[in-house]
């Protein structure tokens, strides 16, 4: 018999490990996808111990299209339903590097990946079901226009490559969440707000400075996981959660000019393993 899942993403990570954590205890059955099995497998046993919810873990390396057409194909081959996709797992690199693809890594992951993986999975969705992407801040200060996929070893910078990728899953948000409104399944983004995650550190010598004048805002990783849990539980499409507040996703990024572009292009680049 086919079982209903939420599948989360970079379920070790901190944000990842508190969502996961919070679902298992209210008695969902939760699929960890995580790069590594090894170091996260602990984590799966855990959760299984402590909570009525049934876990488990599967490997997926959103940098490698091979391995995200892998995943779903195990998905598809168990017959599971999934009830909820939680797009939690994300990278911001202090170095350039880049994907199997030749995409820079940041981009790679947190947009290229993510985005095969959402489409490789929406026919598994159960009517009436859940897409969370996850967005940051920074989707202010990104850029998307033609030269989204030109990032080198000269022009990189780790917010200008996080912000493009961030405000590219917003775009991706607010155009799923049109498409797929015909299907009943929900798409929303969260924005968990600054979390004490390893992500947040630098490794530079205003970390600490940082870390003072910031640490009246900055979250726990359980406080920035209710944005998600919030988004993935919702009645309605398109908004942006927060852990307070939720609000639709702005017009000038629902009719952004270069969406239609970067579809076309990202299309292009995953059309192999669709
Ligand atoms: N922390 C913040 O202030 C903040 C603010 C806004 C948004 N966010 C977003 O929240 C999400 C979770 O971040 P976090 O703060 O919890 O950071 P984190 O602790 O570094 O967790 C990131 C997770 O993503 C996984 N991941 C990285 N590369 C991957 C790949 N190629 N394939 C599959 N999984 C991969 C990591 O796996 P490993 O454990 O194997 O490395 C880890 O589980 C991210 O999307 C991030 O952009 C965070």
């Amino acid at each position: 018999m086919s079982e209903s899942y939420t599948i989360v993403t970079g379920a070790g990570g901190s944000i990842g490990q508190a969502i996961t954590r919070t679902l298992a205890h209210k008695g969902c059955n939760v699929i960890m996808a995580c790069r590594n099995i090894a170091k996260d497998s602990p984590l799966c046993d855990r959760f299984n111990n402590e909570c009525n919810g049934k876990v488990r873990i599967m490997q997926l390396d959103l940098s490698s299209l091979d391995s995200v057409a892998r995943f779903a194909q195990d998905i598809h081959r168990e017959d599971i339903k999934i009830d909820t996709l939680i797009n939690n797992a994300g990278v911001m690199l202090k170095h350039y590097q880049t994907t199997q693809q030749g995409v820079e890594m940041t981009v790679g992951v947190n947009f290229v990946g993510t985005y095969l993986l959402t489409r490789l999975l929406v026919p598994t969705i159960r009517q009436g079901g859940h897409i969370t992407f996850t967005t940051s801040l920074t989707r202010y200060i990104g850029k998307v226009d033609h030269d989204f996929f030109n990032l080198n070893t000269e022009n990189y910078g780790r917010f200008k490559a996080y912000s493009r990728s961030k405000l590219a899953t917003t775009l991706l948000t607010a155009h799923l969440a049109q498409e797929l409104a015909p299907q009943g399944i929900h798409v929303n983004a969260c924005d968990p707000g600054v979390v004490d995650t390893g992500m947040i550190h630098m490794d530079a010598w205003f970390d600490p400075l940082a870390d003072r004048l910031f640490r009246p805002i900055i979250s726990t990783p359980t406080q920035g996981a209710n944005s998600s849990i919030q988004a993935s539980a919702s009645s309605i499409s398109g908004h942006i959660f927060e852990q307070k507040r939720h609000y639709a996703i702005a017009s000038k990024w629902r009719n952004h000019p270069h969406w239609q572009w970067l579809l076309n292009e990202t299309n292009r680049i995953v059309a192999p393993w669709l």
